[in-house]
Parts: C-alpha cells; sequence; structure tokens
C-alpha cells in the first residue's frame, strides 16, 4: 500500500518535465521526514505491522518512549480515502501541513529540556507547569494522530461488543451519546476539540470539549480522561468542504467513524491507566 507521504510526493510531480522529474522526486522523498508508524491502537497497530513487519511488536508502547523519540505518523489510508465526507485536498493539508507543523514544533520545544525523557503522558500530567508551546504541539500532535486512526473509509454504524455496551451503560442509548458528543462538537466555541474519554477513577464514560489543542489527559482540564473518540473542530479539519456549517461536518463524521479503533483504544485505557495519569 503506498503511503500518504509517498502520494503526496507523486502528485506534486504531476507538473514536472520529464527529463527532471526522476531528479526532482528523488531530491523531494530524501527531504521529507520519514513517515514512521505511530498508534496506540490494536487495530492500526496490526495493519501497520503488516506493512512494516520489522515494527511488529514495539507499536503498542510507542507513545511510552520519550517524547525526542517519538515520530510523526503515516496516514493509515490514502489521502482522498475519506471521501466524501473530508475530501483529499482537506485531508492533506491538515495531515501533511498542520499536523506535521505540530509535530515538528513539539520536537524543536521539548529539545534540550528535561522534557525529551518524559513521555507526552507525563509531560500532559504537567501541563500545567510547562511552556504554552508544549501545550500547542504536544497537543495537536497526539490529537491528531489519535483523529486519523478514529477514522476509516470503512467507518460508521454503531459500536457492539464491550464498547456498545459501555455506551449504553453510562448514556442510556447510543443516540444519547450521539447527541451528547455532537452538542460538544458543535458549542464547542472557536477551535477545538470534542471527546469520548474514559474516567480514569471511576472506568466512566464520558463526554467532554477542549478549547485549542487541549486534551482530556492534561491537567489543566478539569475533568480528565483518556480520550477514546475524538472530533478536531477547528475550521482547518472541514472548512473547504463545509465553509461555516460545522454541523453538517459533525453530522456526516459519523459516517466514518472507526469503531474498531476506539474500542481498541478503550480496551488500552485499562492496559495502560497507572502510566497515563501520574
Ligand atoms: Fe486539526
Amino acid at each position: 500500500m503506498m503511503t500518504a507521504a509517498l502520494l503526496i510526493t507523486s502528485g506534486s510531480m504531476a507538473q514536472q518535465p520529464d527529463a527532471k522529474k526522476g531528479e526532482a522526486k528523488k531530491a523531494q522523498t530524501q527531504t521529507r521526514p520519514a513517515a514512521v508508524p505511530l498508534s496506540t491502537t490494536v487495530k492500526s497497530a496490526t495493519d501497520i505491522a503488516a506493512q512494516q513487519p520489522e515494527k511488529a511488536g514495539k507499536l503498542y508502547s510507542e507513545w511510552m518512549l520519550p517524547a525526542a523519540k517519538l515520530t510523526f505518523p503515516a496516514l493509515p489510508y490514502d489521502l482522498d480515502a475519506l471521501e466524501p465526507v473530508i475530501d483529499k485536498l482537506t485531508v492533506e493539508i491538515h495531515y501533511d501541513r498542520h499536523h506535521r507543523a505540530y509535530f515538528n514544533n513539539f520536537i524543536k520545544a521539548v529539545g534540550g529540556t528535561e522534557m525529551e525523557t518524559m513521555t507526552i503522558f507525563e509531560i500532559f500530567s504537567k501541563m500545567s507547569e510547562l511552556p504554552v508551546s508544549v501545550r500547542n504541539n504536544g497537543g495537536g500532535f497526539f490529537n491528531h494522530v489519535l483523529y486519523w486512526n478514529n477514522l476509516s473509509p470503512k467507518g460508521g454504524g454503531e459500536p457492539g461488543g464491550e464498547l456498545g455496551e459501555a455506551i449504553t451503560k453510562y448514556f442510556g442509548s447510543f443516540e444519547a451519546f450521539r447527541a451528547k458528543f455532537d452538542e460538544a462538537a458543535k458549542t464547542r466555541f472557536g477551535s477545538g476539540w470534542a471527546w469520548l474519554s474514559v474516567d480514569p477513577e471511576k472506568g466512566e464514560l464520558f463526554v467532554s470539549s477542549t478549547a485549542n489543542q487541549d486534551n482530556p489527559l492534561m491537567n489543566t482540564e478539569s475533568r480528565r480522561g483518556f480520550p477514546i473518540l475524538g472530533i478536531d473542530v477547528w475550521e482547518h479539519a472541514y472548512y473547504l468542504k463545509y465553509q461555516n456549517k460545522r454541523a453538517d461536518y459533525v453530522e456526516s463524521f459519523w459516517k466514518i467513524v472507526n469503531w474498531q479503533d476506539v474500542e481498541a483504544r478503550y480496551k488500552q485505557f485499562y492496559e495502560m491507566k497507572d502510566k497515563l495519569f501520574r
């Protein structure tokens, strides 16, 4: 399967004269940072392991690496895979410019500091004491990895299994949960995110929203949790196709939610919870 990074490279070469094509392509490929998979999810990890066997067995703990060792992950699908819900150009700009910039600036912000050796979870747990550049870019980096993995061209429908049961238990029904999540996404003023998270103390599922690139793992949040589903409601996530109609984007979002990924994260919470909120 061709990676998103390669697709971006080959797409931008369409207007090059043939003689220079190969050389320019080689140069551009070399200047791009390698797209290395990074995932906390069982499903995505399995997919990625199939593509890159040498990474197999290391993926589940990759978020536990020191911050300076984290890498920018490949998209788990092609740039146009989420159409018609999210158009190719939006995914390309969102992933290759916005997300990549958050990653690069996060690595820059932690460089040469004690944060280099901390995990991103440890950083989020001390967020209130750390520079705003780490908050914005660390959050932006982490949140978007979750977002891309939460989506799939084969997504949609409703969750089953343990996650489906938990949603019914804590919200009454899937429809009631969805209404609450929709409300959080649509009413978040300005730029931010809406989340479905697991409460680390009680194990309850709850919905919240955060401003800017904050997330429920940060100690700056009034209610902290382990996010398992997130929707980006920054205008850069939807404006090209939906313009100012955020509500239409939120409605369409449900057609591409990767419930297998959300459920894998839900299960992973119980494997990782002791390391998340220290
Ligand atoms: Fe975004």
